[in-house]
């Protein structure tokens, strides 16, 4: 089969460090570029993570560009509360022996996809302000995009407020215009990401795996797990959010996909950044997303140990 040719969004970020790893781990995942975006912590920390770990993963020729300092229309909200002072707190990752191609990330997503013969799939781990951005700045490349594979939202129960999940809430707006641009969706919200968890038994085996990655995730998930799983969540294990996005494109028969119609809510006092998810066809719109529900969660974890063993 051919590697699935990607193009990574993010805002490491904890699991989006584990989302970057397991995409440059796979043979098959090509991964083109990885441009940043400011969210669990601000652009410049953010885009120093990514290339840090992609340092540490021995990735130094995947093009990395930073992208917009802010949201489109609001103030920069962090995690830093999650993901620590530098966003990924909890290894110690080497400096950067690279550095960020000469460009903001609108523009090297742009020439990326120029040259492509078949449209690519775009993974987005991060507010969507970037991508937002790309679309209207080149949309005669819109049709270069097979998909848009993200981590954000919520069927249900938020992260943020009670119905908003943190990527969405950092800039509405800019996801708003993303998911109704007409490009096929595919969402891995907290419905089913919070299922995603590495639990005790997870991190022990990934502990044993003798290699500098998968001791810096070790620590990486030792701390990350501090907030958001055990003590604030209550969950039994550490939800993984974004690397639902890869591990989809990577075996999608782990997981359980709804079609429905998706909008995003940027009006709202108190659900500014919501996910509106239509199953039932009220909204008389055809579905735009295939919206993920139920993952097998052993063979998601037992594929991100699998990946692991790539840098042995
Ligand atoms: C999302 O928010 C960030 O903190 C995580 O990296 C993930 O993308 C979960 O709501
Ligand atoms: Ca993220």
């Amino acid at each position: 089969m051919k590697p699935e040719k990607i193009i990574l969004d993010c805002d490491p970020g904890h699991d989006d460090a584990l989302a970057l790893t397991m995409a440059v781990a796979s043979e098959q995942i090509e991964l083109l570029g990885v441009t940043t975006s400011a969210g669990n912590q601000t652009p410049d920390k953010t885009l120093n993570n990514a290339l840090r770990m992609l340092t540490l993963l021995g990735a130094t020729d995947i093009p990395v560009a930073g992208g917009n300092h802010r949201p489109l229309m609001r103030d920069l909200k962090i995690a830093d509360y999650v993901h620590g002072e530098t966003g990924l707190d909890g290894a110690d990752l080497p400096e950067p022996t690279f550095e960020p191609v000469h460009q903001p990330a609108v523009e090297l997503i742009a020439d990326i996809l120029r040259v492509q013969t078949e449209p690519i799939t775009l993974v987005v781990t991060g507010p969507m302000t970037n991508i937002a951005l790309f679309l209207r700045v080149h949309p005669e490349l819109e049709n270069k995009i097979k998909q848009v594979v993200f981590m954000g939202g919520a069927v249900g129960q938020g992260n943020v407020y009670p119905t908003t999940e943190f990527n969405m809430a950092v800039d509405p707006e800019a996801a708003k215009i993303v998911v109704n641009e007409g490009i096929p969706l595919v969402m891995a919200g907290l419905n089913v990401t919070l299922k995603a968890q590495i639990c005790h038994d997870g991190l022990e085996k990934i502990r044993q795996i003798n290699n500098p990655v998968a001791q810096a995730i070790t620590g990486q998930m030792e701390f990350y797990g501090k907030w958001y799983g055990q003590d604030e969540f209550g969950l039994a294990g550490t939800p993984v959010h974004d690397p639902c996005t890869i591990a989809y494109l990577l075996k999608p028969e782990i997981f359980e996909t709804h079609p429905a119609y998706l909008d995003v809510e940027t009006q709202g006092q108190l659900t500014a950044g919501e996910t509106v998810v239509d199953f039932a066809g009220l909204m008389n719109q055809k579905p735009n997303v295939k919206v993920i529900m139920d993952l097998d969660r052993q063979r998601f974890v037992d594929l991100i140990i699998d990946l692991l063993h790539h840098f042995d």
